[in-house]
């Protein structure tokens, strides 16, 4: 378990955020954003399905669980054996009612058993959110999706994609009403989502998770050697990973991003983009034209 002193420990290396006035942030909760139609709300930082998650390592996936939680984080994304091994920590540490995990579940016969049993190992009586990358899949089996939902075996679902070569059949989706959640991929360097599906998904009132915030850390690559904008702290953004995370969050479709680390500095580090101002339309345009000139 991490301790409030190691929690602050995490956040001193975080070097360029602790000399900005977002230290404070060590002692707030993350700001939430609700979740369309509804009066639950998410906190604007969630996790991805970390390494730490995945290969089953209790000690650092609670560490990572524990820095999070902590800070009033609930969305963590749990594709595969993940889904049991943040279900059970997040038992043991007491905080299953705070955790709202995003799960997968492909269509298939016997979906109804899988949901219960599942819900049982995450000891919750209905899972939060079940989705599937298969968007032909979710608009043919729908009805089954939708069951689930009416049996209370599940709270909220959708679809979950990368690329753009299949943001078109989930625009359909969006605009038929099908779905409550999207997860896509959406960033400085992967903008196009912020074109037509993020504003239907607002319009449509569908939450939306973002995937790929870091484009799986090819971003760190992109801005290495290369000093932070002094502008950035005009919205309170201290880091190069706060930069981009700032710049997905402000865009108002956005429920939460999803990060994935496996290291604690790190995950404080990105938990630290939640706090403070958010980048106006003319500096998002700012930003995207920085990016280009390093790219
Ligand atoms: N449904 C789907 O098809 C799908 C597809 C892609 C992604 N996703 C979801 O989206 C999540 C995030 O997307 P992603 O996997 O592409 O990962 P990402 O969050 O874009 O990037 C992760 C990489 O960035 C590094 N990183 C994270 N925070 C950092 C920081 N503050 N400073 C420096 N490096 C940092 C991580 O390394 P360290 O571990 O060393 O920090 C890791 O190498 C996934 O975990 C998953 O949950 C879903």
């Amino acid at each position: 378990m991490t301790s409030r002193r190691d929690f602050l420990k995490y956040t001193g290396a975080v070097t360029l955020a602790a000399t900005q006035p977002q230290l404070s942030w060590a002692q707030q909760t993350l700001p939430a954003r609700p979740i369309p139609g509804t009066d639950e709300q998410l906190a604007v930082i969630g996790l991805g399905n970390s390494q730490a998650f995945r290969s089953g390592d209790r000690d650092s996936a609670g560490q990572l669980l524990e820095i999070f939680l902590s800070r009033g984080g609930n969305y963590v994304d749990v594709g595969g054996s993940s889904a049991l091994v943040v279900g059970e920590l997040g038992h043991s540490m007491g905080k299953t009612d705070q955790l709202f995990l995003g799960n997968y579940l492909d269509p298939r016969d016997d979906m109804q058993d899988v949901a219960r049993s599942l819900a049982g190992a995450q000891h919750k009586s209905a899972l939060d959110l079940v989705h599937t990358r298969s968007l032909e899949g979710f608009r043919s089996s729908h009805d089954s999706y939708r069951a689930l939902k009416e049996e209370g075996l599940v709270r909220y679902i959708g679809v979950a994609r990368t690329g753009a070569s299949g943001f078109e059949a989930m625009a359909g989706l969006v605009d038929d009403g099908l779905v409550d959640f999207i997860q896509v991929n959406y960033s400085m360097m992967e903008p196009q989502a912020g074109e037509r599906l993020l504003p239907l998904a607002m319009d449509r009132g569908v939450g939306v998770a973002i995937s790929r915030p870091f484009i799986n850390g090819d971003y760190f690559s992109i801005i290495r050697g290369h000093a932070l904008p002094e502008w950035a702290a005009e919205f309170d953004c201290a880091t190069w990973a706060q930069f981009s995370l700032k710049f997905i969050l402000s865009h108002p479709a956005v429920t939460c991003v999803l990060t994935e680390t496996a290291n604690p500095e790190h995950a404080v580090d990105n938990i630290g983009a939640g706090f403070g101002r958010l980048p106006d339309d003319a500096t998002r345009q700012r930003m995207l034209a920085h990016m280009r000139g390093l790219a």
